[in-house]
């Protein structure tokens, strides 16, 4: 099973297989216990990695650095000064120089075609930190996360609020339609994925034993959920100008005390942050002084409360992005 894993790029969650993602997730629980623990795994040392930021990043490239070293590896940031990429040389040359230094490369930015380029020019594993169209490993993160609160992923009642055709949207549908979840996308209808990516996620579905809904009816979205999950309402990379039109489309779809009455007993809040909750950000403060809204895709008692997850998810970062790094680098499985 290990050696399907070396020397493959992590792009899109489409490349993997059911088994493979359960593989993934148990290898991540392992290491996560390894570390837990205080037991060393440095199986990758002598690895160098490099790591290219376009948009900024807390969990993501944190993640990176510390899964590299405690795995012995050595770590490169290249943010989005400072390199000749895209600027003065192509991504494809870009490529083929970072593959004759390193052993993997990771990539967050804007398009999805330019990480393709990485992995089909560098010769190393390139692993996807997001792009306009994927945050693939934000869903391992995610999954390990559900399976440690519920027990399963099949079965689940998972509902996306927001913004459904973006990153987070199409992947978590992706990942929902694998792994034999129950998806449901909860958005206005010009919020929603692509017709011909739903179509796939369908296909999937039909296989794994879950089910892709849409509605745009936020009662018929959070009644018996099991996970509730939103993701900001402007992602990185989208003008300024667009708050507007966003909050008066996505106002009814706020996770908020209402919404979450309607889910099942057992329901969980999860978001790959960061979130809009309250006033302590500069961000937050500047639209609650055009919209007076405080919160925006989440109010503060919800993220607050017990159900909440979220900083569990964000330290599953680490133990799933290591993972999948120790994996596509030749680790023992
Ligand atoms: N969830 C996530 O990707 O967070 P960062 O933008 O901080 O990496
Ligand atoms: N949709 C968000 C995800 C951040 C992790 C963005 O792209 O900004």
């Amino acid at each position: 099973m290990s050696q399907s894993f070396v020397g493959k790029s992590f792009i899109t969650l489409l490349d993997f297989s059911k088994e493979e993602i359960y593989t993934l997730l148990s290898l991540s629980k392992r290491l996560k216990e390894e570390k837990q623990n205080g037991i060393k795994n440095r199986q990758l040392e002598g690895k160098n990695v490099v790591l290219l930021f376009e948009k900024d990043s807390t969990r993501t490239r944190c993640a990176f650095e510390v899964g590299a070293y405690d795995l012995g590896m050595q770590v490169t940031y290249l943010g989005p000064t400072g390199s000749q990429m895209g600027k003065k040389e192509s991504i494809k040359d870009t490529a083929r120089v970072l593959g004759r230094m390193y052993d993997g490369i990771e990539y967050r930015g804007f398009k999805q075609e330019t990480v393709e380029i990485l992995r089909d020019y560098s010769n190393v594993p390139v692993w996807n930190g997001l792009t306009d169209k994927y945050h693939p490993t934000q869903i391992l993160a995610d999954f390990l996360t559900i399976q440690e609160h519920l027990g399963h992923l099949e079965g689940v009642k998972f509902t996306y609020f927001g913004d459904a055709r973006n990153n987070m949207g199409n992947s978590l549908m992706i990942g929902s339609a694998i792994m034999g979840l129950h998806f449901t996308g909860c958005a206005p209808k010009t919020l929603w994925p692509e017709t011909e990516l739903i179509e796939k996620c369908v296909e999937l579905a039909a296989n794994s034993g879950g089910s892709i809904t849409f509605t745009e009816d936020p009662y018929m979205g959070s009644k018996d959920a099991d996970v509730v999950y939103t993701d900001v309402w402007v992602s990185m990379g989208e003008p300024e100008e667009v708050w507007n039109e966003r909050i008066k489309l996505l106002l009814p779809y706020q996770v908020n005390a209402t919404a979450m009455k309607n889910t099942s007993s057992r329901s969980i809040f999860m978001h790959c942050l960061p979130a809009f909750h309250n006033l302590e950000t500069s961000m937050g403060k500047s639209i609650y002084e055009k919209y007076q809204l405080e919160g925006l895709e989440v109010t503060e008692d919800v993220f607050e409360s017990s159900k909440s997850v979220v900083f569990d998810e964000a330290e599953n970062r680490l133990h799933t992005i290591k993972a999948v790094m120790y994996a596509t680098l030749g680790g023992k499985i």
